[in-house]
């Protein structure tokens, strides 16, 4: 039996502002973390309290049409080749992870003055300025989306990344800089940059607007989820409006390395019902056992309610981030169907078949 259950999120006060086409955004405020603002936008505007509807279903949806989102042509896909990329400018970066962080990871956003068309879940290649070893112009290197199709600022006129910057010390003992992660890390407001693509349609949302989707991030993988999440809970679309489940899993070393917490918890704060989310803080965090807590291990907590999740017909996993994560999150799921007698390597193809089963690790 299906049940409603409302709940109420208080929005804080707009000023107001005109956006284009056919989404309405009132409010884009600032939001602060890591001393650096960045913006959001409200879906609605006011000092008023608006009611969210989410539908909690008990038992399997009926069956429903799927519709693909990989066969979809207005997907564009390498609009710009590397022979002649889109030259895009940077208009804002920032480092988001604590000056005690291993590593640094940083949020940048380009003007692509809406010619590079790309949606949730796509990815596009950058060209680092400058020559290889051989004298050659450096090759692309591929780089998830972190904003949802409007961009951070709400025109379409935009695309932000989510980079972390390469440094690792080779056989010799010599630093070494990765090339397109330092020069994007480096790139100042202003600065020129060459853009690919888009790219790929692995991870593209779901149509659904009320399925159940699961998000698996590692470190910076959780840039196609921070696009996912935007159109979910911060913007009010004519023809689609969340109203299912979405729950993030984020793996993190420490928790001066969580990426865009405070956004996160801003969109829980306005749909407690519809948004669930995790951290797996690993160098900071065990399970009961003592073990490091990896986003796997978080997921085990939730095993048996994730299990149940994965066996409705509108639920869609999505993954991001290290390869090393997916070896960890099958052994989980071997486990929990070996319980119902399911045989997980075959039910996990029939799931990437439905597209329910979604992967991009690195
Ligand atoms: C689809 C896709 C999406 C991606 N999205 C993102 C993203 O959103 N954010 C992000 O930050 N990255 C992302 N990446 C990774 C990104 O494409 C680059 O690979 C990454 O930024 C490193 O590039 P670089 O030019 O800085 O390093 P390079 O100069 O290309 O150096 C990388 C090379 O250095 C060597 N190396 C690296 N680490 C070590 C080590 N510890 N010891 C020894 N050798 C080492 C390896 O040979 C490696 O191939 C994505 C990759 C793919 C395929
Ligand atoms: N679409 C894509 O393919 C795509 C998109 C974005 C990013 N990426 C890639 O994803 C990687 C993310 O790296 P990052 O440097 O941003 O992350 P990070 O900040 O280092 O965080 C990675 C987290 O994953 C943990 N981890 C390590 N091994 C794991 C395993 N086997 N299973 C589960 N968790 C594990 C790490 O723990 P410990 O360090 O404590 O062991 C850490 O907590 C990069 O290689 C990036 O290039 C790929």
């Amino acid at each position: 039996m299906a049940a409603a259950v409302s709940a109420a999120v208080s929005l804080p006060s707009s000023k107001s502002t005109s956006f284009p086409t056919r989404t309405s955004i009132i409010s884009p405020e600032k939001i602060n973390f890591n001393k650096v603002p960045l913006y959001y936008r409200n879906v609605s505007g006011g000092s008023r309290v608006v009611p969210i509807r989410a539908q909690v279903s008990t038992e399997a949806p009926a069956k429903v049409e799927k519709i693909s989102k990989k066969q979809d042509e207005d997907v564009v896909v390498n609009k710009f080749r590397p022979k002649e990329p889109y030259v895009g400018r940077c208009l804002l970066n920032t480092k988001i992870t604590g000056d005690d962080a291993p590593g640094e990871t940083w949020h940048m956003v380009f003007s692509t003055e809406g010619e590079v068309p790309y949606r949730e879940g796509q990815s596009i290649g950058v060209i680092a300025d400058g020559v290889d070893a051989n004298g050659k112009p450096h090759k692309l290197r591929l780089y998830s989306i972190a904003s949802s199709a409007l961009g951070d600022f709400g025109d379409s006129k935009t695309v932000s990344l989510c980079v972390k910057r390469l440094v690792y010390t080779n056989d010799k003992g010599e630093e070494v800089k990765g090339v397109c992660s330092n020069f994007l890390c480096d790139l100042k407001p202003g600065a020129e940059v060459k853009i690919t693509g888009p790219v790929g349609k692995e991870m593209l949302m779901p149509k659904d607007p009320n399925a159940t989707v699961i998000m698996l991030a590692t470190g910076t993988g959780i840039a196609p989820f921070r696009s996912f999440l935007w159109k979910m809970f911060f913007e009010k679309h004519e023809d689609y409006k969340f109203n299912g489940l979405a729950w993030l899993f984020l793996g993190v070393p420490t928790s001066s390395s969580l990426l865009y917490k405070e956004e996160f918890e801003k969109m829980k704060e306005k749909a407690p019902e519809n948004f669930r989310l995790d951290f797996a803080v690993s160098r900071e965090q065990t399970n009961e056992k003592g073990e490091k807590m990896y986003i796997q291990t978080r997921m085990a907590q939730y095993a048996e309610e994730l299990w149940g999740l994965l066996k409705k017909d509108n639920t869609f996993i999505y993954m991001c981030g290290l390869k090393g994560m997916e070896q960890g999150i099958d052994d989980i799921m071997s486990s929990l169907a070996a319980r119902d007698g399911i045989d997980w390597a075959e039910y996990k193809k029939q799931l990437k078949k439905a597209e329910q089963w979604n992967v991009e690790v690195y």
